[in-house]
């Protein structure tokens, strides 16, 4: 009788984000690589109470790095949220013989994983947990990017571009609203990407009057003499309470006072964004984030961790001696000129340790790649 291999689940939950398959694809083809059985949960957390289980093998995950949403469904579980629920999701995974379960979700999902190795209630199952960030908010914390953000963003600029063309025939305000519940990271991200003329999101905690100020004045300064243009693009996070219909009321009745009745810059639009944003064909960063966080993900169960997060963060601190973190924005570092060039030679000689770093992950991955 051959030996019982472990085995390991996958489910991936919340709200969907591209790049969640290229996380699914990697998870599977590094455990097979290790000799594992891989399950795949269907519909989250929903799934892993019911019992909708399937395996999962190379050939079923070829393709789909390529495919926006989820091979495996996901879902907001209600019967999750209750202890019942949570009892009959261990028991499943005892009886399917998982030891551990690999998360990829956001927050919600992330705080059920938590729950389902919980001490207080976890009784005789002692199943593993870790999770990768997966959320097209960029709303968890300890990590630089989530699953998705980098798609989601990409959709957006295309769709700003877009709406420039049209709002700049016609000499229009668009006030183009954002997904992002309470996190206004997508609108402020794009709208520095997409050349946008003001961003409206919740954490500048500016009041309703402070916000439409902000759009009166970007319309009426974007039609100066020295600073003409035929568009005026404004990015709203969903998360900003203001409707769009009072938004636009708004700023149409200030630009009336200020500009005089008929002036054709009084043109104001409304587009909100909504699904469109979470859909679609993931970037190749978000391919290549999601496969690296699922491979550590998938290391980290083998090693047998729990209760853990892979976070997406720089490669290295930079040492103070070499440089500071910009007080203006902490994802750029202002560094020795001297030293990048010591360090890039070092980079070319292959003698720089984030060379031997990046060439042991393709030693660690090679045979996968060749699965
Ligand atoms: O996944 C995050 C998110 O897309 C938020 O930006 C948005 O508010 C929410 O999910 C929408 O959820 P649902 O698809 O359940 O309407």
């Amino acid at each position: 009788m051959g030996e019982t291999k472990r085995r390991f689940g996958i489910l991936t939950s919340g709200g969907d984000a591209p790049g969640m398959n290229a996380a699914i694809r990697a998870a599977t083809m590094v455990l097979v690589a290790e000799d594992c059985e891989v399950v795949g949960v269907e519909s989250g957390y929903q799934g892993l109470v019911e019992g909708w289980f399937r395996p999962l093998v190379p050939a079923d995950v070829a393709s789909i790095i390529r495919d926006g949403g989820t091979m495996l469904g996901s879902a907001r579980s209600k019967a999750f949220m209750t202890r019942e629920g949570r009892d009959i999701a261990r028991r499943r995974l005892i009886e399917q013989n998982i030891e551990g379960l690999l998360v990829v979700g956001g927050n919600g999902s992330l705080t059920g994983a938590l729950r389902l190795v919980d001490d207080a209630e976890r009784g005789e199952f002692a199943g593993t947990v870790v999770g990768i960030p997966a959320s097209i908010d960029n709303d968890l914390g300890l990590t630089g990017l989530s699953i998705g953000v980098d798609t989601a963003m990409n959709t957006i600029v295309d769709a700003i571009d877009k709406i420039s063309d049209t709002a700049a025939a016609h000499d229009r305000t668009f006030i183009v609203e954002v997904m992002g519940r309470s996190c206004g990271y997508l609108a402020m991200t794009a709208a520095i990407a997409g050349a946008a003329d003001a961003v409206l999101f919740p954490e500048a905690d500016k009041t309703d009057d402070e916000m439409i100020t902000s759009v009166v004045d970007a319309v009426v300064g974007a039609r100066r003499r020295d600073r003409r243009t035929r568009r005026v693009i404004v990015i709203k996070a969903e998360g900003v309470e203001m409707t769009n219909d009072e938004i636009k009321a708004r700023v149409d009745e200030r630009l009336i006072a200020e500009l005089g009745p008929g002036s054709p810059l009084i043109e104001t639009r409304v587009t909100v964004l909504g699904h469109v944003v979470r859909g679609g064909r993931p970037s190749a960063f978000d391919r290549l984030m999601a496969s690296r966080l699922a491979h550590v993900g998938v290391r980290a169960l083998l090693a047998g961790e729990s209760r853990k997060m892979i976070g997406w963060m720089l490669p290295a601190e930079i040492p103070e001696s070499v440089g500071r973190r910009s007080s203006h924005d902490p994802y750029c570092w202002i560094v020795d000129l001297e030293a990048v060039l010591a360090e890039t030679a070092r980079l070319l000689e292959g003698t720089s340790p984030l060379v031997k770093w990046r060439t042991q992950v393709f030693r660690d991955i090679e045979r996968v790649l060749a699965l």
